[in-house]
């Protein structure tokens, strides 16, 4: 069954009460999302495996715990993931990335992918999907049905800010997903804006608002 990790880090949940402040504007916010970004990577990347690697310091030569090769891909879901990207590279920057862009289909309202491209070997690869909101959870459990087509290693999925019915519907769709998120908010509103939430993440990033 997927696992929920909610980050109590009190720096995390400092930066992202900034971000929810409405007077943030976008320089600020980017910065914000950029750092918790970072600061989840190091959560989540807690169990990468390590192995005994020589090294010879100015003194001696000794076996110390190195990351054992393990490939890594980042999928930012188009656009707002964007804004999360950076921030995980600086901590992984060996890690391939992938883009993933959907868009409902106005009559049918079927999730259609306009765009996909993820590493060539990513069959070799554990990814990472990257977007600021998880909140009815259709965009994710769409991204992530694609996503899973092209055959990733695994897939972890990490948000700064969830609403339990994503949360929900997310683990119904793929239970074999663990999620990640900075904050978990108390609800959807009428217009499925998350409640406190920080409003439209994608536009607070690039203030087209
Ligand atoms: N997407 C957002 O950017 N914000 C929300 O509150 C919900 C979805």
């Amino acid at each position: 069954m997927s696992e929920l990790h909610v980050m109590e880090h009190p720096l995390i949940r400092h930066k992202v009460a900034l971000m929810r402040d409405k007077n943030t504007g976008p320089k600020e916010f980017r910065e914000l999302a950029d750092e918790v970004a970072t600061l989840m990577a190091y959560e989540v990347t807690r169990d990468l495996p390590l192995e005994d690697v020589e090294i010879e310091t100015p003194i001696t030569k000794a076996k110390f715990k190195m990351i054992s090769g393990k490939k890594m891909g980042i999928v930012p879901i188009l656009r707002a993931g964007l804004g999360m990207l950076d921030g995980v590279l600086k901590l992984i920057p060996a890690a391939r990335v992938g883009h993933i862009g959907l868009y409902r289909e106005p009559e049918t309202l079927e999730a259609v992918e306009y765009y996909c491209k993820l590493p060539t070997d990513v069959e070799e690869r554990d990814l990472l999907v990257v977007d600021p909101m998880l909140a009815t959870g259709n965009t994710a459990m769409e991204a992530i049905k694609f996503i899973k087509k092209r055959n990733p290693r695994s897939i972890k999925f990490m948000v700064l800010v969830a609403a339990p019915e994503g949360i929900k519907k997310l683990q119904a769709a793929h239970p074999d997903i663990d999620i990640w998120t900075a904050a978990l908010d108390e609800k959807l509103n009428d217009h499925a804006y998350i409640v406190p939430g920080l409003g439209d993440a994608g536009d607070r990033l690039y203030g087209t608002k």
